[in-house]
């Protein structure tokens, strides 16, 4: 299939951004794509294209926008139960940390996750992800981390897999039970950092090893906060994650500064998110490191709270950005990446062409999937998205609807 006419094509090309090489989209105007089977086979200008493959089946982009899919590096889309009273408790002047602290927050998502069963689970979640697809987003990352406890960690876990088989949209997998302190352990949170450094973690790991398609091991990711677990739990399990052979996430820096971004790049964990509250040492470990600053300002807004990641420091000192939604019941349910890239263009102060690299091949490097998504180039996974405008600002400059016409994942048109 040839997709051709493209007013303005971003590729994307050339790798993951790096600090101020942020925002190369390496357009190509009046640009096509040959896709066959899953794979992009070839890319350049429609004439060059056509008159190389004139036999094709064409799609017609005239006058669109054809870019990369979204990468959605950061989501806890997979929850069961409703927490819109929270919403409006916080808008009464509570805060996301009395709430969690009062045994609400996380732990109401806990009680409501632990008690549905499978199917439920399975229906509550479907809608959110097709949501995520038709707003363009063709790989997301879901995190467990609502069970805390074995078997419900290891069942949200064979959720996930379950609606990545369903497809479309890709699941990248993260296990997060170090998201809160599990309910019982509450005066005990020590008890609880080593039930999953030396309980879960092998347990999952033996279990992962018979679920056959998935050759790579899902990510393992802590919330290193106050009221959640300190900078040496956080240490704890990341650093017996590693021993076992999993790649690593941090929450860090959303509320208070633990630490906890240094901790991601000194263990080479593959990616640091949150980073509002971050500091100039902790930039500066992170930018010389190989772990992406992963930005979520949907959450900010999403809790009404004024503070932004500082993505100009982060950038100045040559670190490497993404953004994400953060999709969840909490803080910020947004199923958007074209909303996330609204608000980093205004509070992270990114322009349209460093939000849309952020969102896209440094996503997928937030995820260490650079090298088969992200981009247009040729041996790349065709996940492409014909937007519904003739130029890429309107991303960022528009918010609030829905610039998708067309998406491609594996080759496979979906219209939205
Ligand atoms: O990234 N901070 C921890 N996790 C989520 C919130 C999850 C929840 O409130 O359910 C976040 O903001
Ligand atoms: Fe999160």
């Amino acid at each position: 299939m040839l997709i051709h006419s493209a007013s303005q094509l971003l590729t994307l090309a050339g790798g993951p951004q790096r600090g101020d090489r942020l925002g190369q989209l390496e357009i190509i105007p009046d640009g096509a794509v040959l896709v066959e089977d899953e794979q992009i086979l070839a890319v350049g200008t429609t004439q060059a294209l056509r008159s190389a493959y004139p036999d094709e089946p064409a799609v017609d982009a005239y006058g669109k926008v054809v870019m990369p899919g979204f990468v959605d590096p950061h989501t806890h889309a997979i929850w069961a139960g409703d927490r819109s009273a929270e919403f409006e408790l916080r808008l009464q002047g509570k805060t996301y940390l009395e709430i969690l602290e009062a045994g609400g927050g996380i732990i109401s998502t806990v009680r409501a996750t632990r008690t549905s069963s499978l199917d439920k689970l399975l229906n509550e979640t479907r809608p959110r992800l097709w949501t995520m697809f038709n707003h363009g987003t063709t790989t997301a990352e879901v995190k467990t981390g609502y069970g805390l406890r074995t078997a419900a960690e290891l069942r949200m876990m064979q959720a996930l897999l379950i609606l990545n088989g369903e497809g479309p949209l890709e699941i990248v997998p993260t296990f997060m039970g170090a998201h809160a302190i599990a309910p019982e352990f509450r005066e005990r949170p020590d008890d609880y950092t080593n039930l999953v450094s030396y309980t879960m973690l092998p347990i999952l790991k033996d279990w992962w090893e018979q679920q056959a398609p998935f050759d790579r091991l899902p990510f393992v990711d802590v919330f290193c906060e106050t009221g959640a677990f300190s900078l040496e739990q956080s240490r704890q399990i990341l650093v017996r994650s590693k021993e076992l052979g999993f790649p690593l996430k941090i929450h860090a820096d959303e509320f208070d500064n633990l630490g906890g971004a240094s901790l991601a790049a000194e263990l080479g964990a593959t990616s640091a998110d949150h980073l509002v509250v971050t500091s100039a040492e902790d930039i500066r470990a992170l930018a010389h490191s190989e772990t992406v600053a992963v930005s979520l300002p949907c959450t900010p807004f999403g809790l009404a709270e004024p503070h932004y990641t500082p993505a100009g420091q982060i950038l100045e000192q040559g670190g490497l950005l993404a953004i994400a939604t953060d999709l969840n019941p909490g803080t910020a349910w947004c199923e958007s990446m074209q909303f996330a890239i609204a608000l980093a263009c205004r509070y992270l102060h990114l322009t349209p062409a460093q939000a849309i690299a952020a969102a896209t091949i440094n996503a997928a490097a937030a995820i260490d999937r650079s090298d088969t998504i992200g981009s247009i180039e040729a041996g790349k996974q065709a996940d492409l998205l014909i937007l519904n405008v003739s130029d890429y600002r309107h991303l960022g400059y528009r918010f609030g609807t829905n610039l998708v016409q067309t998406v491609i994942k594996k080759g496979h048109i979906y219209h939205v």
